[in-house]
């Protein structure tokens, strides 16, 4: 069996890894392709080198552009391998530009697609991620759940229960495996952090860093919040352009420390031991519930709710009063035990492999030995952000 991945963006690779290992562990031919959407070191070869993730077969040098050219230049470049390789299955990740360009060549050619990590919906239709979404799960013949909300959202869109497999977050896989390496690096004490409490912030998505006013204000309140306790800011490549452009400072005094994209292995380490994290990340939501440190989402709503009602997540409005009440009420508060959420368990790349090479069926309402008698059957209402009138 041939299955072709392809990846292109930050976010895809940690979720390509564990399920690599489990289709090689089959025998199966796995092609990666990167799109080089992400090219940068510090935003996609850190991570294959430090995920373990074989060098892709081919690297398709997409680069930065619009949507539209981004989207295009992908599908431009894929189809030919597509077409020559001939994959039993092309396999996409998450919600970039990346992902709905591959699963838009291979469902055109009749080549069945697999989405790892569909039906998350924000209901935000201004996000860029939610289009990609909606149309990646719309054009794929194999969906894997992360959480059992994505199958409503899934059924509401027309997609019928047998395409829908429930097999887990495979984010939680990669933070199983990594975790013993991610502390034995002791990223607090690299960043001069260590024996105090700490925040680890990160901001990129374009409706917290392309308009000036919230830019300027998340900057504000990240400056304040450095005034108690040590905050580590991870700059996005976005965000570091968007300061520029639009003439703002960040402010770097020795409590609010600036950084370029950390690697995989040194962003566990350092939110492993956070006290709080601040994000507008979709996998800072998922991780720091997994590790059952506070994290502050600085967005009016969230595809991932099962982090707000089971985990540790809360949402924040970009509006620093809001920010700096949320984190303090945060800090103040004793840590939340580690959470447990259904089929986070480090096996959903194994149960995407059994899919794929066995066939295996993963249903929604499937008797689960491993299931947490308090684990809900379905996700609740999350509460409303903080800061909204
Ligand atoms: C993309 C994904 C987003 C994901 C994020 C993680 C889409 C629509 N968005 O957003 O879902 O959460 O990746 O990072 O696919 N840049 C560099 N070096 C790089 C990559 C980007 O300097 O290696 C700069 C470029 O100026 C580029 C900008 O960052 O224009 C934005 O990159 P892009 O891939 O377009 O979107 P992201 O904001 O990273």
């Amino acid at each position: 069996m041939r299955v072709l991945s392809v990846v292109g963006a930050r976010p895809n690779f940690m979720k390509l890894a564990p399920v690599d290992r489990e289709l090689v562990k089959r025998g199966v031919e796995h092609v990666i392709v990167h799109t080089g959407q992400h090219y940068d070191h510090g935003m996609s070869t850190a991570f294959f080198e430090q995920l373990w993730i074989p060098a892709p077969d081919y690297h398709l040098g997409v680069g930065s552009g619009s949507h539209a050219q981004q989207t295009a230049a992908v599908m431009q470049r894929l189809e030919s391998i597509v077409v020559e390789l001939a994959p039993d299955l092309v396999l996409v990740y998450g919600s970039t530009n990346s992902t709905l360009a591959a699963a838009l060549v291979a469902a055109k050619l009749q080549v069945r697609v697999g989405h790892v990590e569909a039906g998350l919906r924000s209901g935000d239709w201004t996000s860029p991620e939610e289009i990609n979404d909606v149309l990646t799960d719309r054009l794929s013949d194999l969906l894997f759940l992360p959480s059992r909300d994505a199958a409503d959202h899934l059924a509401a869109d027309g997609v019928p229960a047998e395409r829908m497999h429930f097999v887990g977050n495979v984010m939680i896989d990669t933070v199983s495996w990594a975790l013993p390496q991610a502390l034995a690096l002791d990223a607090a004490t690299r960043y001069g952090v260590t024996g105090a409490p700490y925040a680890v912030v990160t901001l990129h998505r374009p409706a917290n860093v392309d308009d000036r006013a919230v830019l300027g204000e998340l900057l504000e309140a990240l400056a304040r919040l450095a005034r108690t306790v040590a905050v580590v800011f991870p700059v996005h490549p976005r965000t570091r352009q968007r300061i520029r452009t639009h003439g703002l400072r960040l402010p770097d005094d020795g409590r609010l420390r600036v950084l370029e994209p950390l690697g995989y292995l040194e962003m566990l380490s350092l939110v492993a031991g956070a006290s709080l994290v601040v994000t507008d990340s979709g996998g800072l939501q998922e991780e720091t519930s997994f590790l059952g440190v506070p994290c502050l989402t600085v967005r009016a709503g969230t595809e991932r709710p099962i982090t707000c009602t089971h985990g540790t997540n809360r949402l924040v409005l970009p509006k620093r009063d809001a920010i700096l009440a949320a984190a303090e009420h945060a800090l103040a508060r004793r840590s939340p035990a580690r959470p447990v959420i259904e089929r986070w368990d480090g096996r959903a790349a194994e149960r995407i492999a059994r899919v794929v090479c066995e066939d295996e069926r993963f249903e929604l309402d499937a008797p689960l030995a491993a299931t947490p008698p308090h684990a809900s059957r379905r996700a609740v209402a999350i509460p409303q952000p903080l800061g909204a009138d």
